[in-house]
């Protein structure tokens, strides 16, 4: 992953099963939705299965790992059922997220800094069963050493904070962030690790963060879902694609 320079998109498909579980039925079906995403250019599709189940379920899972020809990323908290599952299924690559039951989603990155010691045990045997472990943190120079400390092969950085501000216009903020996203892309590739972006990301804030040569992920779930109400899942991701290889190729052309 990352090798061919391209800027990857992971599609997360979470919330196909958060309106699926809103009636308890079988559709709209999230394996179909990411059947689609594959077909519009998706390069790796993403599921967290929360500890609660409230959107992606244990048998998505099953039926993911059996159906998708794209790398699944599986986001998960660093619990030992989750361990459990994922020893199990051995997914191309384990996303490690914070977890809260009363959050509405996964609201800030993992503290690592202060549960090295625990973290490390933990990503070790997902590591060995061949699973790229990817932690998923704020832009936060402490957090990303850890990251690095602990083993970890890939860290994707929280964009929420960045998409939030622009969200509500609060410029400065929204600078701030973007800032610190930048100099933390380029802080994380200097201590050797892979960075990854996303949450939140948005036809309007993808671009920016696409054009981070450093970046060679990005994970888009909410607003995708949301846009294909309106346009198809298929348009809505080419054209996310399109985006972002837009930006990419500024970067590399204002490189050159
Ligand atoms: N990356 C991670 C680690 C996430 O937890 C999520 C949300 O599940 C996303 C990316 C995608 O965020 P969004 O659904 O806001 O695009």
């Amino acid at each position: 992953m990352g090798s061919s320079g391209k800027l990857r998109l992971g599609v997360n498909i979470d919330h196909v099963a958060t309106v699926r579980n809103a009636r308890g039925g079988d559709y709209p079906d999230p394996v179909r939705a990411a059947k689609m995403a594959e077909s519009a250019g998706a390069d790796g599709i993403t599921a967290h299965l929360r500890e609660d189940r409230r959107h992606i379920s244990d048998r998505d899972i099953d039926r993911l790992m059996d159906a998708l020809e794209v790398p699944l990323n599986f986001e998960m908290a660093a619990t030992p059922e989750m361990q459990q599952i994922a020893l199990r299924h051995k997914p191309h690559a384990v996303c490690i997220v914070p977890e809260k039951r009363e959050e509405r989603t996964t609201e800030g990155g993992l503290e690592v800094a202060r549960e090295e010691n625990k973290l490390a045990h933990f990503i070790a045997p997902l590591r060995e069963a061949g699973s790229r472990v990817s932690i998923f943190i704020a832009a936060d120079s402490r957090q990303i050493e850890a990251a690095a400390r602990i083993g970890a092969e890939v860290i994707e950085l929280h964009t929420g904070a960045y998409c939030d501000a622009h969200a509500e216009g609060r410029l400065k903020d929204r600078d701030r962030e973007f800032q610190s996203l930048r100099e933390m892309s380029v802080y994380a590739q200097s201590l050797g690790l892979e960075v990854h972006a996303g949450h939140g990301l948005t036809f309007d804030t993808v671009k920016p963060v696409a054009a981070f040569p450093e970046v060679m992920e990005l994970n888009i779930g909410h607003f995708l879902i949301s846009e294909a109400i309106f346009m198809g899942l298929e348009p809505a991701i080419q054209r996310m694609r399109a985006l972002m290889d837009e930006a990419r190729d500024s970067e590399i052309r204002s490189a050159g």
